[in-house]
């Protein structure tokens, strides 16, 4: 699909033809000749969030990364555009986006007891940004550190200021990581699986601490999730990824009610049949990464695929508000 097409879904999208505030169009990394993400194509407007679904190794945390800036040329090679408020992010300089990150694109990592640097306390690693991006004085940063972390649900926040991460728990570290993200009101909110590393006690609530964060400062975010049905509940839209490709993008309730790639389907039904308790996985696995299908990726598993699907990949098309990459989408 091309960014034409990109657009057409847009303005399905949003009547009022409000501008995104992230736009990625036809974007590919390769990391030699293994190709990474292949013609992905998203666009997120300002408070929207998105679901980037899909099962572990589809790309997700790499387009993650590049968007941020994080991995760039020449440790891979990057092609098609990614604009944020109108900047192309694919040609930015280092020192640009130094300004950006953290600032306007705020990011939550899975992990972080490894996110988080043991030598530093709390505090100081929740000011680095204020001081950085916002040049706040020493007092200030404290104070507003202090209220970050109240924000974030940490208890007694005053006195957690001076503490090092590795005396907290789980939870609270990644309580923390959302404070440090959070801490200069970022426009974009990049959150890559926020809760797996956690107890299953608490994911729940750290969601919803997000959630409430990201609403509270009229953010977007893109939540990277394996959940399909946990997507669908929290975000307003869904990218469901498989082997570097989006296959179906929509308004949540539409893909989750009627998907329409059959790996959309698949993922759903995983869900439906361990709701009743049998685990039905879609057979197969993820081709690696040097010998994809030169057609559609998913074809090896699809229980539709035809002679054309191995052959040729098939272009996205927009069918009832979504873009949706499928040869045979009836
Ligand atoms: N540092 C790396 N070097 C080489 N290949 C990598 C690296 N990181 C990830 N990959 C490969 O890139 C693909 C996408 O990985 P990733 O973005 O981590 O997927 P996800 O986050 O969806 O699980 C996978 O095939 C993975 O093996
Ligand atoms: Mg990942």
């Amino acid at each position: 699909m091309d960014c034409a097409v990109a657009m057409n879904l847009e303005a399905a999208a949003m009547p009022e033809s409000q501008e995104p505030l992230l736009e990625v169009c036809d974007l590919s990394l390769r990391r030699g000749q293994a190709v990474v993400l292949d013609g992905v194509n998203l666009a997120l407007h300002p408070g929207e969030t998105l679901g980037l679904i899909g099962e572990s190794g589809a790309g997700k945390s790499t387009l993650a990364l590049a968007l941020i800036g994080l991995l760039r040329a020449p440790e891979v090679q990057l092609a098609g555009s990614m604009r944020f408020r109108g900047t192309e992010l694919t040609r930015l300089r280092e020192a640009d986006y130094r300004r950006l990150r953290g600032n306007k694109i705020g990011l939550i990592f899975q992990d972080a007891t490894a996110a988080l640097n043991p030598c530093f306390t709390v505090g100081e690693q929740i000011a680095e940004p204020l001081k950085r991006h916002l040049g706040l004085s020493k007092w200030d940063r404290r104070e507003r550190a202090a209220e970050l972390m109240h924000s974030v649900g940490i208890p007694e926040p005053r006195l957690r200021l001076d503490a090092y991460p590795h005396e907290l728990s789980g939870g609270m570290q990644q309580r923390v990581m959302i404070a440090i993200a959070l801490a200069c009101n970022p426009e974009l909110l990049l959150a890559d699986e926020p809760t797996s590393a956690l107890d299953v006690t608490i994911q729940a609530q750290i969601m919803e601490l997000i959630l409430d964060r990201v609403r509270a400062l009229n953010s977007s975010a893109i939540f990277v999730l394996h959940d399909l049905a946990l997507g669908a509940q929290v975000c307003d839209r869904i990218a469901v990824m498989y082997a570097g490709q989006i296959v179906e993008e929509g308004p949540s309730d539409r893909v989750l009610a009627s998907p329409l790639h059959p790996y959309t389907r698949g993922l759903k039904s995983c869900v439906v049949e361990l709701g009743s308790r049998t685990l039905v996985p879609i057979p197969g696995q993820v081709p690696p990464l040097n010998a994809m299908p030169a057609g559609c990726r998913f074809a090896p598993r699809c229980p539709k695929a035809k002679a054309i699907c191995g052959e040729q990949r098939p272009q996205a098309e927009i069918r009832d508000g979504r873009q949706v990459a499928c040869w045979f989408i009836d």
